[in-house]
């Protein structure tokens, strides 16, 4: 399949057309923002291990019964997948109190929650990407209706019950992640953007170590380490 022009560019990715209507080609940047992109930073070859280790996760996920983008993986950085009509919803599981949770609610860093908790943000720069709850994403129609809103926390909780055990095996934590979905053509949600150490937390389970993205929010250092090690043990 032949690589058009660009179609968006987003913070850890850029989306190209191809000569078939159905197809787009995400290409997997170095670049790393966090905190609305008020801290950037670049590290060479994050951008192939991001897209191997959701082209990874994309299978794992295909093989489980949950519907992706995912068509195959083209080269180091790029990443053949389906069009879809993308739902402005950033869909958060976390298992474990930290992050944005522990700010807002005060829960202690690092407690376990006794069951997933399902969070809606909105995804939106130019507002911050407020957190919302299911009426208000019903008004902003983001989505059709409760039902899809139901299937999206549905999936979400799938996901998470085939991640978190798939990475237990591999003695990592699965302590929150976030996913973002589409429509398809047939108006099917399908699994969508990026699964990978930007947009998920690992904790190694027997050091407690980080092996994410927070790695390079709190200046930890050895990012591109972290997420090669994520990567080793996900096709060890
Ligand atoms: P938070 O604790 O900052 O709300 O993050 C929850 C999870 O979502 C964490 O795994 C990081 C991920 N995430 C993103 O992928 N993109 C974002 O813009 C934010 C804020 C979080």
């Amino acid at each position: 399949m032949e690589k058009k022009e660009l179609l968006y560019e987003g913070k850890g990715k850029k989306i190209f057309l191809t000569d078939n209507d159905n197809f787009l080609i995400a290409e997997f940047k170095d670049e790393l923002t966090a905190f609305d992109a008020t801290k950037k930073g670049f590290e060479k070859g994050k951008g192939a291990l991001n897209c191997q280790i959701s082209s990874e996760l994309f299978e794992l996920l295909e093989k489980n019964g949950i519907p992706t983008h995912f068509v195959k993986k083209l080269s180091d950085n790029e990443m053949l997948i389906k069009k879809a009509d993308m739902i402005a919803i950033e869909v958060v599981v976390r298992n474990i109190a930290t992050g944005s949770l522990t700010k807002r609610l005060g829960i202690p860093e690092g407690k376990k929650l006794p069951f997933a908790l399902v969070e809606f943000y909105y995804k939106n720069d130019e507002l911050h990407d407020p957190l919302i709850n299911d009426e208000h994403a019903l008004i902003l129609e983001l989505a059709k209706d409760e039902a899809e809103l139901e299937e999206l926390k549905r999936l979400g909780r799938e996901i998470n019950v085939i991640l978190k055990s798939f990475f237990d095996k591999r003695d990592l934590i699965l302590v929150d992640f976030k996913v973002e979905f589409g429509r398809d053509k047939e108006g099917k949600i399908i699994l969508a953007d990026e699964i990978s150490p930007d947009s998920c937390r690992f904790w190694d389970k027997k050091t407690g170590e980080k092996l994410d993205k927070d790695r390079f929010r709190q200046d930890l250092g050895n990012v591109k380490v972290a997420y090669e090690e994520v990567l080793r043990r996900i096709v060890e």
